[in-house]
């Protein structure tokens, strides 16, 4: 199929493609998504199949404000209104009892379902002009960095979607938060734009998921069973070394290789003269690290590196979640200083 360019304009024709059942590429505040009808069953198994996405692996439905938990949701806490009213419209996903009109092929078979609604005018639109929830979930191949704009989703997805939907680069840069509100304390799944320091703020104690700072087992199950896979990973294998920066750059120059790529904070490029460095952000910036670590993975699929070496962002704040993604990418390879 042709891959349809849309913009901001064309909400009525976006909205078209969602209801007749179609593949659109969505803007959000996070990343870039696959969305398709939510309650389609059929649509929603594209998605899975223009991803190359596992079939145990669910899709979270977005949302254009908090009034349609209760269309999809039951039990509905009230951490939940406390949650949105604070956080959405903005990077926060929140997993909920489901009811039984949410199709199987979403939840993959589970009770929950994870509800977002994103910081971005246009997709909500699109949403309510659809009338229906829109499924999504990151808008890259299956196992590859999620993307940031919508040129980086069209190199995994230009002919296997039916349009695509240009709101410029996304403001935060990795996915949302990820709170299972279904268990007591309630548990952070996947780190996002919204901190575990804001979430603890309103719901006290928060539990934080094993996956999040660790690699499974095989035989381990995690509670969002997309933390299992290896993820985010460039074609080069990738070496995280944590610790403080000046000692870690230091570390990386010692021992880096001939065909070794560095992936460092803007101040230390100057250490790896001869080998190809991309930057993500100055030490200090975590939103901008968060903004460019994704296109920074993707960067290196475009070099002819063998390995690749990383400086490890520190992990408070949004920090926690730039950290996470990159030490997935590396397969939790990580050497500690
Ligand atoms: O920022 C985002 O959340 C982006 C944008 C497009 O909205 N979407 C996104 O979707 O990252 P995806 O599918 O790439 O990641 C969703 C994660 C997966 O790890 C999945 O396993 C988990 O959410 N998940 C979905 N439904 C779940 C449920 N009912 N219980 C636990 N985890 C769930
Ligand atoms: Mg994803």
């Amino acid at each position: 199929m042709t891959t349809l360019r849309l913009s901001a304009g064309d909400i009525d024709q976006a909205a078209g493609i969602v209801s007749s059942g179609g593949l659109l590429g969505i803007p959000t505040e996070t990343v870039y998504g696959l969305g398709a009808n939510g309650l389609n069953e059929r649509a929603v198994r594209a998605i899975f199949e223009a991803k190359g996405r596992p079939q145990d692996n669910p899709l979270i439905l977005h949302v254009p404000d908090e009034s349609w938990l209760e269309r999809y949701c039951e039990d509905i806490p009230a951490a939940a209104y406390e949650l949105s009213g604070r956080f959405w419209p903005g990077p926060l996903t929140m997993i909920l009892k489901r009811k039984d009109n949410v199709p199987d092929a979403v939840t993959a078979g589970l009770d929950t379902v994870g509800m977002r609604c994103p910081d971005c005018a246009v997709t909500r639109a699109v949403i309510e002009k659809a009338g229906v929830p829109v499924a999504a979930p990151s808008g890259n191949a299956s196992g590859r960095p999620s993307p940031t704009t919508a040129a980086a989703m069209l190199e995994d997805m230009d002919g296997k979607i039916d349009a695509m939907l240009d709101d410029g680069p996304c403001k935060v840069g990795v996915e949302s938060t990820i709170i299972d509100l279904t268990v007591t304390p309630p548990r952070l799944l996947r780190p996002g734009g919204v901190t575990l320091e804001e979430l603890e703020e309103v719901l006290g104690e928060v539990a934080v998921d094993d996956a999040v700072r660790r690699l499974m087992a095989p035989e381990e199950q995690p509670k969002a069973p997309g933390m299992k896979y290896r993820h985010y990973a460039p074609k080069a294998p990738v070496t995280v070394v944590k610790g403080d920066p000046d000692m870690t750059a230091g570390y990386i120059a010692a021992r880096m290789g001939e065909g070794s790529g560095i992936l460092c904070f803007d101040e230390f490029k100057g250490y790896f003269r001869g080998h190809p460095v991309v930057t993500m952000g100055p030490v200090s910036d975590q939103a901008e690290q968060a903004r460019e670590i994704f296109e920074a993975l993707r960067a290196f699929d475009h070099m002819e590196v063998t390995d690749i070496w990383a400086q490890s962002p520190s992990e408070g704040g949004i920090g926690l979640a730039v950290s996470n993604r990159l030490n997935k990418a590396a397969g939790f390879h990580i050497i500690e200083l």
